[in-house]
């Protein structure tokens, strides 16, 4: 028997989040998005399915060059409209009980003292089910959104998360401690304020006060996701992140990254074991083959590269010509996010890979096609390289995971792939069995941190 995989749903509050051209579908309910009763729907459905999480994807802006057109963006329905996920999220966490919902916010989007305050609140209303993708945003339009001139280069936009997450968790870990809420109605006091702490944070970027306004949420700090996968990106993951988000080519691309994160996670005094790693794959699942290659058609029938390469980002110049297909990346100057051209690039060792790649790489190899026993051995491959889970890419809403539920989750279960039932608890402890982030986390380090603080300002008696 294996050990089973962790699976998340890949969501996105809009019309067009991965799998371009799909919500033209007749049965594609991607359209709805606005309408929450969709986001009900496929949350009962993944509920159905012991989904961990709901994952929900997020941006600031627009793809595309500083100052691009974007009828592409707009015709595609491209990621606008789209609208917010952590908004969303308190609707879902009322009618869930047991999925892990994750949002995404870029540091740019949201001041780091009221995005602390955000996430504590929706950690309670969840009762500790909440996750946050921490990205540093690629678009030079949600910059402009933000009243930058640019968007930051590339290795400083994770400097500067780097401080964006002292300040959080400063709030969320070291500014109340435990037993601060006293709810004392006798005594009259609602909290001890012994045990509630200014941060005083002063750094390059933010000066925050405190104290934290929400008590301690049942996670404090949400649990962590991140994607980067550049050199930075993998510094940056190995010191914060306690899920990674992949997109790689093969196993075997998937395996030397996970090793090199989990290598820099322990040199930074963590548990190579406190990152786990989910692989987005989408699933072509059919009882026979005939149905997997009628589905596979089906789905290429109504995939749109234009989509998929202005999601890219690459080769387009501002007045929305294209650069050819045939232009090697390495001669396309990209601030944006480079981990998925580098994966290409070791997926194509003999040559330097084109834009042609780039858009058939992501319309046909980002997917696995085949019965639901063929799809098992596949996914146990990429949990032999290291995989701890998958983020399950849908084509349409809620069709994919319906068909997950039905053709291909009894046969996971059966092989010890999929779990058979919810374990009880926090998000964090039931991918990691505890509720709050381990000792060696960099954001525990504030536990306790900014007593003293307060012992001197209250005079010698303290
Ligand atoms: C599965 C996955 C999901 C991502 N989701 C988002 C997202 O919702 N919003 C965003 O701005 N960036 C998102 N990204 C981009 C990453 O945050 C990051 O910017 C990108 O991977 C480039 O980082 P790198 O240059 O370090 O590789 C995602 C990346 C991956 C692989």
């Amino acid at each position: 028997m294996s050990k089973p995989l962790f699976f998340n749903a890949f969501l996105m509050n809009t019309g067009s989040h991965i799998q371009h051209g799909q919500w033209r579908h007749p049965d594609a309910r991607q359209a709805e998005f606005n309408d929450v009763r969709l986001w009900i729907d496929v949350a009962k459905t993944l509920e159905e399915g012991l989904f961990d999480a709901m994952f929900f994807a997020d941006v600031s802006g627009l793809y595309g060059p500083a100052g691009g057109q974007y009828v592409d963006n707009v015709h595609e329905g491209l990621q606008i409209p789209s609208s917010d996920p952590t908004v969303l999220l308190a609707a879902l966490a009322v009618v869930t009980r047991h999925i892990g919902l994750a949002t995404t916010s870029n540091m740019m989007q949201n001041h780091p003292f009221n995005f602390a305050r955000q996430l504590s609140t929706l950690d309670h209303i969840s009762n500790g089910r909440i996750a946050w993708n921490i990205v540093t945003s690629t678009q030079e339009n949600a910059a402009r959104n933000f009243g930058y001139r640019a968007l930051t280069e590339h290795d400083a936009r994770y400097d500067w998360a780097d401080e964006y997450l002292e300040v959080v968790y400063k709030l969320w870990e070291g500014s109340w401690d435990d037993g601060a809420l006293l709810k004392d109605k006798a005594g009259g006091r609602f909290s001890d304020p012994a045990r509630i702490h200014k941060i005083h944070h002063d750094g390059a970027r933010y000066k925050v006060e405190g104290p934290h306004l929400p008590s301690p949420s049942p996670q404090r700090t949400p649990l962590l996701f991140q994607a980067g996968g550049s050199e930075r990106g993998i510094r940056f993951a190995a010191r914060h992140a306690e899920c990674q988000f992949i997109v790689t080519p093969n196993p075997e691309v998937a395996q030397d990254h996970i090793s090199r994160t989990r290598a820099l996670a322990a040199a930074t005094g963590r548990d190579p074991q406190d990152v786990k790693f989910f692989q987005g794959l989408s699933l072509v699942i059919g009882r026979d083959e005939a149905e997997v290659r009628a589905k596979e058609e089906d789905y290429l029938r109504y995939a749109s590269v234009t989509g998929f390469l202005t999601h890219a980002s690459l080769g387009i110049l501002p007045d929305g010509s294209r650069l050819p297909d045939d232009t090697r990346l390495i001669d396309i100057p990209n601030n944006g996010g480079q981990a998925h051209v580098e994966w290409l690039r070791r997926a194509t060792p003999d040559r330097e890979p084109t834009l042609a790649d780039l858009a058939n790489g992501r319309i046909r190899r980002g997917y696995i096609a085949g019965t639901p026993e063929q799809i098992a051995d596949r996914l146990g491959q990429w949990q032999a390289a290291g995989v701890d889970g998958i983020n399950v890419i849908n084509w349409r809403l809620p069709g994919s995971y319906e068909e997950f539920n039905e053709l291909l989750l009894p046969t996971l279960q059966r092989r010890g792939l999929a779990k058979t039932e919810y374990a009880e608890g926090t998000l964090r402890h039931k991918l990691f069995g505890r509720d709050r982030l381990p000792d060696r986390h960099p954001g525990a380090r504030y536990r306790g941190a900014f007593a003293p603080a307060l012992a001197a300002t209250a005079g010698p008696s303290a």
